[in-house]
């Protein structure tokens, strides 16, 4: 494989259905996963990369006194594959300060909801309770502040009658699912950059939202 991929680490809490995606991407494009990391030993995801080769490591938070550790074990796991890029894909846990100052403008995140709306949990609900006509997916540059990093890009879907948290939940995923790798693509070919607390795609500046996939 020559160097010139982007080497990236995919950490995670549970089902890994974006790693799985961003897999299936890469046999075919600029990056190649060199490390899947997981804060859940029953995470669907550590099975996923075994099936493909790919190296994994378990850091278990529950084996932490406190987020510090915690985060330094995490650091030392991801570093062994000393990543050009970090990309957290479906990973539960806040990160603190330290963590995300080590791999400023080269972490990357994947939100369930069109940021700034909805940060934390339970987006489809919330979505659904404020009876929104559309919802979606957000990719941001990781910062200090939870879900608040410079938004990359973004892709949408209608909210319908009929729509349940799980259903709206399915149909996002699905968007996720296309947006992740395209995001981590432009990423491994230099297009993205981040300074201060703006994100810029070949060298301009990204609007509020970032890139609209589907205006
Ligand atoms: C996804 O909606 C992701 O955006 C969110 O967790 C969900 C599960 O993702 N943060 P996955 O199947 O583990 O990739």
């Amino acid at each position: 494989m020559p160097d010139s991929y982007c080497h990236t680490v995919v950490v995670i809490s549970g089902s890994g259905s974006n790693l799985q995606a961003l897999i299936d991407a890469s046999v075919a494009s600029n990056f190649k996963i060199s490390r899947v990391v997981s804060n859940n030993p029953d995470a669907f995801g550590l099975e996923r990369a075994a099936r493909d080769n790919i190296p994994t490591s378990m850091v278990n938070h529950r084996d932490y006194e406190n987020r510090e550790e915690f985060d330094l074990a995490l650091q030392k796991a991801i570093d062994e594959s000393q990543p050009d890029l970090v990309v957290l894909a479906g990973f539960m846990r806040i990160l603190g300060q330290q963590f995300v100052k080590a791999y400023a403008g080269r972490i990357i995140n994947i939100h369930p909801s069109l940021l700034p709306k909805y940060p934390g949990i339970n987006t489809h609900q919330r979505a659904l309770d404020a009876k929104d006509k559309e919802h979606g997916v957000s990719v941001h540059f990781v910062t200090e502040e939870l879900d608040g990093g410079p938004v990359i890009a973004q892709d949408r879907v209608p909210v319908l009658k009929e729509d349940t948290a799980e259903s709206l939940a399915e149909r996002v995923l699905e968007k996720e699912h296309l947006l992740y790798p395209k995001v981590v693509s432009w990423f491994a070919a230099g297009r993205l950059g981040l300074a201060g607390n703006q994100a810029f795609l070949d060298g301009e500046p990204l609007p509020p939202g970032g890139i609209q996939v589907h205006p």
